[in-house]
């Protein structure tokens, strides 16, 4: 293919919320509003109402609306007594948050690598870290070499792509650990157990979403939510999320200010409507970019995301949080496609086990393979619901013109 001609350059962002923010605005302002004329600002009727649509949407008998995806996970560990002394296994490929909430509150993340394909935690690997650096304790629990109790699992769905959930769930009864879902970056993606659908975040015994601003459902600040199916750890979740506090003043327990505020809820409560119209947007969006590098025969150079699940009889079988494409030749490509003027992202450039704060784990380059090639080889795309196909057949020109 020929060079571009200048006249056809545009610049592409990652990420565009203006459209939304144009076109809902007014009731957003609204919403504000109203919660400003209420004088209620913190677990209100808008956090309320909030919790009940996301428990109806995700079909799960509890929601409790936090202070982000972070703190979420905080509150979720914490309620579930998780501490030092225990470990919690978990990707190497995935935002700080995930591994750095376990080490806050004083566990070990173990990690286990990641699939090639879909980037995310590989069953197999878990077992192979249970078999290989654990063992198991007369009372039949799983122990690791310096004694910590493994407790959990917190499976990663990045980009908007459920892990192999039927595989966790099968590992985690087998060696009794809980499963919790990071559904950070994930909601309303779907995965099917044969006849019956779930949402992410409900395969579990606990998961959480974030709402941080450039989410698929995005507040205009920190906001998530926890959802869970048992009452009593709900409970709990609602006394760690308000400082361990039950009834007022009295503090059996020490939790934090996890609380989604009212602003937020009221804001993230006029968009969740609009939410699976995103995802169906977000899915032609990447349709498009799937089946052009197919057409213009980008495919033996550059690798596509993976749908694992497309025909298993579920809509949302990728929420396409991010579009990322895997090229050994990551960096160069993405130092033209800067030059073009398309706004790429590095998801993520380190694995956890490489990172400076968890040298203490003793883990070194070369033990997780496949996190570290992603980490070097993988590059998110600008993908938005309202992307137009013109910025994307520019995305593409750009990255045909980089391999001619
Ligand atoms: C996979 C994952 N886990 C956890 C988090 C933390 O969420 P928050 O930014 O809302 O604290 C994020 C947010 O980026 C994430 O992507």
């Amino acid at each position: 293919m020929a060079k571009l001609p200048s006249y056809l350059a545009m610049h592409v962002p990652l990420l565009d919320l203006g459209e939304q923010y144009r076109a809902l605005g007014d009731s957003i302002r609204e919403a504000i509003n109203d919660v400003l004329a209420s004088g209620r600002f913190i677990l209100g009727p808008k956090v309320a109402a909030f919790e009940k649509a996301m428990r109806a949407y995700c079909n799960t008998p509890h929601a409790v609306g936090v202070s982000s995806g972070t703190d979420a996970l905080l509150a979720i560990l914490m309620a579930l007594g998780i501490e030092r002394g225990d470990a919690v296994i978990t990707t190497p490929y995935t935002f700080f948050a995930t591994a750095g909430c376990v080490a806050r509150i004083g566990a070990r993340p173990l990690f286990a690598d990641i699939d090639a394909e879909t980037y995310n935690i590989r069953p197999s690997a878990i077992q192979e870290c249970i078999e290989k650096n654990c063992r198991m304790n007369s009372n039949g629990e799983w122990t690791t070499k310096n004694g910590e109790k493994v407790r959990a699992i917190v499976p990663v769905h990045l980009f908007g792509l459920c892990c192999e959930m039927e595989a966790l769930r099968e590992i985690t009864q087998r060696y009794r650990l809980v499963l919790i879902e990071d559904a950070a970056q994930a909601i309303g993606a779907e995965f099917s157990f044969g006849e019956r659908i779930a949402k992410a975040g409900t395969m579990g015994e606990v998961g959480f979403f974030s709402f941080y601003p450039s989410k698929n459902l995005g507040a205009a600040g920190d906001a998530g939510m926890i959802v869970c199916g048992d009452e009593e750890l709900a409970q709990k979740l609602r006394t760690f999320r308000e400082h361990g506090m039950e009834p007022r003043y009295f503090h059996h327990v020490i939790g934090g200010n996890f609380r989604l505020d009212e602003i937020q809820a009221a804001i993230l409560a006029v968009k969740f409507p609009y939410l699976e119209k995103w995802a169906a947007a977000r899915r032609a969006a990447a349709d498009f970019y799937s089946s052009e590098f197919v057409r213009v025969g980008l495919t033996e150079r550059i690798a596509t995301p993976c749908e694992p699940y497309r025909n298993r009889g579920v809509t949302n079988h990728h929420v396409y949080h991010q579009y990322v494409i895997r090229t050994p030749m990551r960096d160069a490509l993405r130092e033209h496609l800067t030059k073009c003027e398309v706004e790429t992202a590095i998801y993520y450039p380190l694995g956890l086990h490489e990172q400076k704060c968890f040298a203490y784990l003793g883990c070194k380059k070369g033990d997780f393979p496949e996190a570290e090639r992603a980490a070097r080889e993988t590059l998110a795309l600008p993908i938005y619901p309202e992307i137009s196909r013109e910025a994307q057949r520019y995305v593409i020109d750009s990255i045909a013109e980089f391999y001619n």
